[in-house]
């Protein structure tokens, strides 16, 4: 259990992961220091305190991270410079004398990953291997709350994942995961647990779940890679971020998401939350 003295930080709690470990770690009482980029959109919780620091600015994380024992780092929005903005955090967490470092990375993180940004994950795991701190890996399968977000609007859902599968994982299940370890954070030091669901879903399975759950037709079309190129075009972002995108599918169609780990029923307690559920109250609320 923690002592008074090892105090944790909480990265990314302005967004979903982040804020819903802070509000599990306060309505477990344990004191909590929130890392965020603005002040006025932190969650206001009690036994919290909020400093401002962006990942990439090594003092301000240094200031931040002054006193922590166990810090939970959220990975940083997508950007071109995403490891280098994580290799400056990690440094300055041990220049804080941060003691251990709970990463919220990806499952199958690697240079070799076939999702693309599953190699920055893979890359900050390795700063975070050779920092010197101890450090615990969350790797996460795709978010489940996501998958209605991938429909167009259309009801298509699209990209070259042939009839592959991935074992998306709920967001409410990762944040119990992260609160569990974060209370008795040295039982996990050296840890790498991969987060996802009790099932691997195919896209065609995802359409008809969001059938079911909005009522109107859903369809997943199998795209060429040239078609996935062709209809993502239209976006006014960088070729990486689209490279990125195709990735997602295509790291489906070989199989890469497939696997189910029961880490989530082992760490909570309690069994992962089917894809379908958080398909359905996704739909729901969008
Ligand atoms: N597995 C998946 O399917 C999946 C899907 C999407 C994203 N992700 C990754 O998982 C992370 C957590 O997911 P989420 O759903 O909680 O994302 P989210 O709701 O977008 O929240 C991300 C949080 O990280 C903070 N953040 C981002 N870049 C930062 C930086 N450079 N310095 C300091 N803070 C930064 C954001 O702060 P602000 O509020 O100031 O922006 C926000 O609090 C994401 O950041 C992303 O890296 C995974």
């Amino acid at each position: 259990m923690t002592t008074p003295t090892s105090l944790v930080a909480v990265t990314g709690s302005t967004g979903a992961i982040g804020g819903g470990v802070a509000r599990r770690l306060s309505d477990a009482g344990v004191a909590q220091r929130l890392v965020v980029r603005d002040a006025s959109r932190a969650p206001d919780l009690p036994g919290t305190e909020v400093v401002v620091a962006s990942y990439g600015d090594r003092g301000a994380v240094r200031d931040a991270l002054a006193g922590v024992d166990t810090v939970l780092m959220v990975s940083a929005h997508e950007s071109d410079d995403r490891v280098g903005e994580h290799r400056t955090f990690v440094e300055a967490a041990a220049e804080a004398g941060v003691r251990q470092v709970v990463y919220l990375s990806f499952v199958g993180a690697s240079a070799t990953s076939g999702f693309l940004l599953g190699r920055d994950h893979g890359a900050t795991e390795d700063v975070l291997r050779a920092s010197g701190l101890d450090w615990t890996f969350l790797r996460d399968n795709f978010y489940a709350e996501m998958l209605p977000l991938w429909a167009g609007d259309d009801g298509t859902l699209r990209g070259p994942a042939r009839d592959g599968r991935l074992a998306a994982v709920a967001q409410d299940d990762v944040a119990d995961v992260a609160a569990v370890v974060l209370q008795d954070p040295r039982a996990h030091v050296g840890r790498t647990y991969d987060l996802t669901g009790p099932a691997a879903v195919s896209f065609a399975e995802v359409a008809t779940m969001l059938t079911d759950a909005t009522g109107r037709e859903h369809h997943y079309v199998d795209e060429t890679m040239d078609e996935a190129r062709a209809s993502r075009s239209g976006h006014d972002v960088p070729a990486w971020l689209v490279d990125a995108w195709i990735s997602t599918y295509t790291a489906v169609a070989d199989g890469e998401l497939a696997a189910v780990s029961d880490d989530v029923a082992t760490l909570t307690g309690h069994p992962a939350t089917s894809v379908e559920e958080v398909v359905a109250r996704a739909a729901k609320n969008r």
